[in-house]
C-alpha cells in the first residue's frame, strides 16, 4: 500500500531514536512535505518526496489529498479491563466527596474489584474490547493495560487472562502490567502489611508463572502504598524479570519518584505533585515521566508540571489513564489538548509526548511512535486543511480521515 499526496509527514525520526528528551521533544522529529509512505505488511518500508514516487502496477493507492500524517498515539497507561462503571461516585464527587474519602468508604478501586469478581472473563473481554476500539477509532495504535481490579490472586490472574486475549484480538500493540498493589484487597482491609506480603509471596510467583505480564506497578501514594512497600514489590518482581512502571505522586509527594528512579523503572506515572527534587531526579534518569492530564481534568487535581519537566530535560510522555474512577476516557487527542492548554506544552511537543515518548514508556520506542522505514505502519491520515497546531486547538472537531494500525487500514 502507498499513501500518496501527503501534505506533510510529522514525527520522522532515525531508526536508533527511541525517545526524545527535553527540548528535543520539539526539535527532534523531522517533517517532509508533499510526501508518500509505503507500507508492506505491518511495517513502513519507505517514505519520501512525491517527486520520487514510482507506482508499480496493481499497487494499492490511498490518496491523502494534501492531508498531513502523524504517528498513531501510544497510550502507555490504561486500566481498560474493568466491570461496570462508577458514575455514582462521579455524582458523589460533584457533591463534594474527595477521591480519598470515596476510597475510605469502600468505594473507588474496591468497588470495581467487587464488580469484577462477579463478572465473567468473556464479559470483561467484551467491555475491554469495546474500550480498546474506542481508543483505536480515536487514533491510538499501541497501548498498555493493567490489572489491579482483582486484588486477590484468582481475580488478578483472571484479569491477566483477559488482557492476553485482548492483546490477541486487536491490531494495536498491547503491553500488560501487573498491578496487584493497586489497593488493599477486601479480605485484607486493615492489614496492609499482610497484603503486601501476600502480593510478594503468592501473587507475584503466580503471575510470573502465567508469563503474561511484562511489568509490575504499585500505587505509591498518600493513603495507598508506601515507598518502602513499593520498593519491596519492585525488588521481588525483578527476580521474575518484570520491570516497573509506578503510580506516583498523584495525591501527594509520595516518595514514588525516588523509588522509581532508583530502581530504574521504565516509567513513573501521574506526577500531579512534583517538587524540584523529583523533577531533577527524573531529568537525570531514563525513567519516562508520564503525566495523565485526563485524571487531573476529571478528578480536579492539579495538572502535572510538564513544562518544567521538559525544560529540565526529562523524557515526558502523556497518557490517558483510562479507568472507571479517575479518567473514564481514552481519547488521546483530548489528552494532547490538555497537555497544551493546561501544561504549557506546544502542540508538536505534546505530540511527541503522546507518540514516541509514550512508546518509550512501553519499551516500544524502537518500533512505534514515529514514522520511519522499519517501524510499525501505525499512523493517522488527517483531513485535508488541518495542521498539527489545529488538532488540539479545535479539540472536539473530527480530524481523522483514515487510520492505519500495523498495516490495517480503517
Ligand atoms: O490511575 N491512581 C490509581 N489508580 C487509577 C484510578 C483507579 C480507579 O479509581 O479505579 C488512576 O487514577
Ligand atoms: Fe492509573
Amino acid at each position: 500500500m502507498h499513501v500518496i499526496n501527503i501534505g506533510r509527514i510529522h514525527g520522522i525520526v532515525d531508526s536508533e531514536i527511541t525517545h526524545l528528551r527535553g527540548k528535543r521533544m520539539l526539535t527532534g522529529p523531522r517533517t517532509i512535505d508533499n510526501a508518500f509512505i509505503t507500507v508492506n505488511g505491518d511495517k513502513i518500508t519507505a517514505i519520501g518526496d512525491m517527486d520520487s514516487f514510482v507506482e508499480a502496477k496493481d499497487d494499492c493507492i490511498v490518496d491523502a489529498r494534501g492531508g498531513i500524517v502523524i504517528p498513531a498515539f501510544c497510550d502507555s497507561h490504561t486500566h481498560i479491563i474493568y466491570a461496570g462503571s462508577r458514575e455514582g461516585e462521579f455524582v458523589d464527587k460533584i457533591q463534594g466527596l474527595s477521591y480519598e474519602e470515596i476510597a475510605r468508604r469502600g468505594g473507588g478501586i474496591l468497588n470495581s474489584a467487587d464488580k469484577l469478581h462477579h463478572t465473567s472473563e468473556q464479559e470483561l473481554l467484551e467491555s475491554a474490547l469495546y474500550r480498546a476500539n474506542l481508543m483505536m477509532e480515536r487514533g491510538t495504535g499501541a497501548f498498555e493495560v493493567k490489572t489491579g481490579y482483582g486484588l486477590n490472586t484468582a481475580d488478578e490472574l483472571k484479569m491477566l487472562r483477559v488482557a492476553a486475549r485482548l492483546r490477541e484480538a486487536v491490531d494495536a500493540r498491547v503491553k500488560i502490567t501487573f498491578l496487584g498493589a493497586h489497593a488493599v484487597g477486601r479480605a485484607f482491609v486493615g492489614r496492609q502489611a499482610d497484603y503486601v506480603d501476600m502480593v510478594i509471596r503468592e501473587m507475584l510467583p503466580a503471575v510470573a508463572a502465567e508469563g503474561i505480564a511484562e511489568y509490575v506497578d504499585v500505587f505509591c501514594d498518600t493513603g495507598f502504598f508506601t515507598p518502602e512497600e513499593t520498593a519491596r514489590i519492585i525488588d521481588a518482581a525483578a527476580n521474575y524479570c518484570m520491570k516497573a512502571k509506578i503510580h506516583a505522586n498523584e495525591l501527594g509527594i509520595s516518595g514514588g519518584v525516588q523509588v522509581a528512579t532508583a530502581a530504574g523503572a521504565v516509567s513513573a506515572d501521574h506526577l500531579e505533585q512534583l517538587g524540584d527534587e523529583e523533577i531533577a531526579l527524573l531529568a537525570k534518569s531514563d525513567t519516562v515521566a508520564t503525566m495523565l492530564p485526563g485524571a487531573s481534568f476529571f478528578s480536579r487535581l492539579p495538572f502535572g508540571r510538564a513544562r518544567l519537566a521538559v525544560d529540565n530535560d526529562a523524557i515526558v510522555a502523556l497518557a490517558s489513564d483510562y479507568n472507571p474512577g479517575s479518567s473514564p476516557s481514552g481519547d488521546m487527542r483530548f489528552v494532547w489538548a490538555l497537555g497544551c492548554i493546561h501544561m504549557g506544552l506546544l502542540p508538536a511537543e505534546a505530540l511527541t509526548a503522546c507518540t514516541l515518548n509514550g512508546a518509550a514508556a512501553m519499551e516500544l520506542g524502537h518500533e512505534c511512535g514515529a514514522i520511519a522505514p522499519g517501524r510499525d505502519a501505525s499512523f493517522i491520515i488527517v483531513k485535508p486543511g488541518i495542521s498539527v497546531d489545529y488538532i488540539p486547538y479545535a479539540y472536539t472537531e473530527p480530524f481523522i480521515a483514515a487510520r492505519v494500525i500495523r498495516g490495517h487500514m480503517a
